[in-house]
């Protein structure tokens, strides 16, 4: 296979002399397809909250990169599918639910068990050397953690190492993410690559310019960023008693490569961005929260939700306007700020690492 592009563009880059990635990472059909195999099928993906698998029977229908898959809880714990029959590439589930007792293919009615294995294949009788036997649903590896479920398609790094660090901090922090309740599911579709929506999501450098009123609520000179090997954290002390987050700190955790858990006292806003096409992404919000739901909570909720949407939308329209940048012709690579853009060095050293990976094999 010829890769669209060449190894001096993906060699590691030292942050203090780093530039970001070239203007053509971000467009094109054939980064894009390679991503899916060298990106998106190797690492752990946050997929949803555990009380949202709480009971035997409940299951969720999510995508990791563009790969259906559907996790559901079983007698013998948390299990993770292709949500792709075998027979002609049938949905086996189309949303989340409860009380699944057995997987059938909404297409032709195949029907599978909970460990995956094929049951029953609707009037398949006269096909020769047809095995329901040696037919199964390919299996994810799937992981809990602080109450949230991570899956990943194939040989992801170690999950102690993935999340090594997090723990500690958010038990230091007083946060329990397992105690959280998802209030609102939503997703915004947005005209741009998925790495342009994160390396903005990754910097708070642009706040005082893109976000006005989030920068009222933020401490920004006492924004500051650490990286570990799969993540990185954003954190700020936060200013506005009367602004929907309290006080206290915001921590904005990224998981390589595409999961990002936004947290303030009693709140964890959780964020994936998926891949629609070269040009086009998902980002998909899910909020949970401690609060026990009176009326003094559920308005606050609400404030959050409409203040959300609100830098969502500014964040929305910069991407949009990089990307134009991206696409001119005009751009190739620009230096990186190493104080405020670590972040976004450590997404793209990852990245490059993964592209590197590709370009071996
Ligand atoms: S595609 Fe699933 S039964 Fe035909
Ligand atoms: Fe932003």
């Amino acid at each position: 296979m010829t890769l669209p592009f060449a190894a001096a563009e993906v060699a590691s880059q030292p942050l203090a002399t780093a530039f970001a990635l070239p203007a053509h990472f971000y467009s094109g059909e054939a980064v894009a397809k390679l991503e899916q195999s060298a990106v998106f099928k190797r690492h752990w993906q946050l997929v949803c909250h555990v009380s949202e698998l709480a009971d035997e029977g409940d299951y969720v229908v999510a995508t990791l990169g563009i790969l259906p898959v559907i996790l559901i809880r079983t007698g013998a714990g948390l299990r993770g599918f292709h949500n792709v029959c075998r027979h002609r590439a049938g949905p086996l589930a189309e949303c989340s639910g409860k009380s699944l007792r057995q997987l059938r293919c909404r297409y032709h009615g195949w029907t599978y068990n909970l460990d995956g294995s094929l049951r029953a294949a609707t009037e398949m009788k006269d096909a020769q050397d047809f095995d329901i036997a040696g037919i199964r649903l390919p299996e994810l590896i799937v992981r809990e953690f602080e109450g949230l479920v991570f899956a990943a398609a194939e040989s992801p790094p170690p999950f102690e190492d993935y999340v090594e660090g997090i723990a500690a901090r958010l038990a230091q922090a007083g946060h329990r993410l397992a105690d959280l309740r998802l209030h609102r599911h939503l997703h915004y579709d947005l005209d741009c690559n998925w790495k342009n929506y994160l390396d903005n999501y990754l910097e708070g450098y642009h706040v005082p310019h893109v976000h006005p009123a989030l920068n009222q609520l933020l401490d920004y000179r006492n924004y500051a960023i650490d990286v570990a090997a799969w993540h990185s954290v954003q954190h700020s002390p936060l200013d506005g008693a009367a602004g929907p987050y309290g006080s206290g700190e915001a921590l904005y955790y990224f998981l390589y490569p595409n999961s990002m858990l936004n947290i303030t006292d009693g709140r964890l806003q959780a964020n994936r961005v998926l891949p629609l096409a070269n040009n086009r992404c998902r980002i998909e919000f899910d909020f949970y929260y401690a609060d026990n739901g009176d009326a003094e909570a559920l308005a606050r909720r609400q404030r959050d939700l409409d203040f959300s949407d609100t830098v969502q939308a500014e964040d929305a329209r910069i991407c949009l306007d990089v990307q134009r940048g991206l696409d001119s012709g005009s751009y190739t690579a620009g230096r990186l700020n190493p104080l405020r853009e670590n972040a976004v060095h450590h997404f793209q050293e990852r990245l490059r690492e993964d592209y590197r990976r590709a370009l071996a094999e």
